[in-house]
């Protein structure tokens, strides 16, 4: 049985998972109307990533006797003016959850609920590899700047790129 505190801190995590789902389906939808296809299947990939990490915490909170709850959303933001804009708000993004992560860590600790410690490791983990890519991906963004060419292979390379635990290498 999951103790309160426990349980409402991973109500919070389900609204942050959702949160970035919406906000990276935003991103998605911003650049396919650039003309970034490529970005775009990439960005709704990681969409639906941060989907997957919404309902895993919904069904672990549910197997364990707790109740999940099904947030309201934000309208995210619409207009992301540049690439390179949309990746450091993204990168900013994932830091956020990183720390929202630690905290929810913390929590279980304090409870002595290792159990769901354990479980949360692989959160852990995954925000580890959402910080690097993130800033390999700015880091290559810098390099290009503001040449045509190089932006488009930019986007064609990173269609194959998963976000995925443990593929951060193109597939
Ligand atoms: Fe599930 Fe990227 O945070």
């Amino acid at each position: 049985m999951l103790k309160e505190k426990v349980e409402k801190a991973l109500n919070n995590q389900i609204l942050i998972e959702a949160d970035s789902s919406q906000i990276y389906l935003a991103m998605a939808s911003w650049a396919e109307t650039q003309g970034l296809g490529g970005t775009a299947q990439f960005l709704y990939r990681h969409s639906d990533e941060e989907r997957i990490h919404m309902l895993k915490l919904v069904q672990y909170i549910n197997e364990r006797g707790g109740k999940a709850v099904i947030p309201a959303l934000p309208k995210p933001e619409k207009d992301f003016k540049t690439l390179n804009n949309l990746f450091q708000t993204l990168l900013k993004h994932e830091i956020m959850v990183s720390d929202k992560i630690n905290d929810l860590v913390e929590v279980c600790l304090k409870e002595k609920d290792y159990t769901t410690q354990n479980f949360l490791q692989w959160y852990v983990a995954e925000q580890t590899e959402e910080e690097a890519l993130a800033k390999t991906i700015i880091d290559k963004l810098n390099m290009i700047g503001s040449d045509k060419s190089g932006l488009y292979m930019f986007d064609r390379d990173i269609e194959t790129i998963s976000v995925q635990s443990n593929t951060v290498t193109p597939k």
